[in-house]
């Protein structure tokens, strides 16, 4: 199985945690965009009368091409369930997220549902956090602040940059830095540590957020519960 494929089984799974006249968050990134997919093509043959919230503008948009009624979160505050991808996974469902830059309004979107699902691929399963670089939301004038603040921390900070080296910028209109700090051993610590630091909005660690993980690999789907 391919990943591609994982990412669409796993999403298309995820569809069947979805209720008749539930308020539905969606999560952002390439397998949200398979359940997103898979929601509005059983929403068009069931309608299934729901209605969602998205964590970034391009899953907004995307969900409305496809027929889903996308509102604000003032308009729909609390949410039946949120479902989203993650970038590493461990055994704990501590998560680290933001690989697309949408870590802010995905742990807002995840705090106004009752019921936080991740869909994974295997790949995704670490023992440990910390493989792939933990991004941080940070307001635009903190930057050198902040990456002074986090180098002194030794969490090896680096400003996300598009390929043609042009700032990239969050749904929000903040920068993103990602911290190359290795494996994080005391996730808890490392947020506090990050969540202090003046001019930083939000970080991708996810903790204790997570109520079940949806795991697609060569077994088919496997879950993941706390
Ligand atoms: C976006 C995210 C995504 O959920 C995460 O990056 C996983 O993305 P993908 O499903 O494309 O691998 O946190 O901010």
């Amino acid at each position: 199985m391919t990943q591609d494929e994982a990412k669409a089984l796993v999403g298309k799974r995820a569809v069947e945690f979805v209720e008749d006249g539930m308020r539905v968050g969606l999560g952002t990134g390439s397998t949200s965009t398979m359940f997103i997919r898979a929601l509005a093509a059983r929403n068009a043959e069931k309608s299934l009368n729901i209605r969602c919230v998205a964590s970034s503008d391009a899953s907004a948009k995307l969900g409305r091409e496809l027929g889903l009624e996308v509102v604000s979160l003032s308009e729909l505050p609390e949410l039946d369930i949120y479902i989203d991808g993650a970038d590493e996974v461990d055994p704990q469902l501590n998560l680290i997220k933001g690989g697309g830059g949408a870590m802010l309004r995905e742990k807002i979107v995840a705090s106004s549902a009752k019921r936080f699902i991740v869909v994974v691929d295997s790949t995704k399963v670490v023992q440990t956090l910390g493989k792939f670089p933990l991004p941080l939301e940070v307001i635009k004038m903190a930057l050198p602040l902040v990456t002074s603040h986090l180098e002194k921390l030794h969490l090896n900070p680096k400003q996300r940059k598009h390929a043609d080296g042009s700032d990239y910028l969050t749904d929000e209109g903040n920068f993103v830095v990602d911290c190359y700090a290795g494996k994080i051993s005391d996730p808890a610590k490392t947020a506090d540590n990050v969540r202090n630091l003046v001019g930083v909005v939000e970080h991708g660690l996810f903790l204790g957020m997570t109520n079940l993980v949806l795991i697609a690999g060569e077994n088919g789907v496997t879950e993941l519960k706390p």
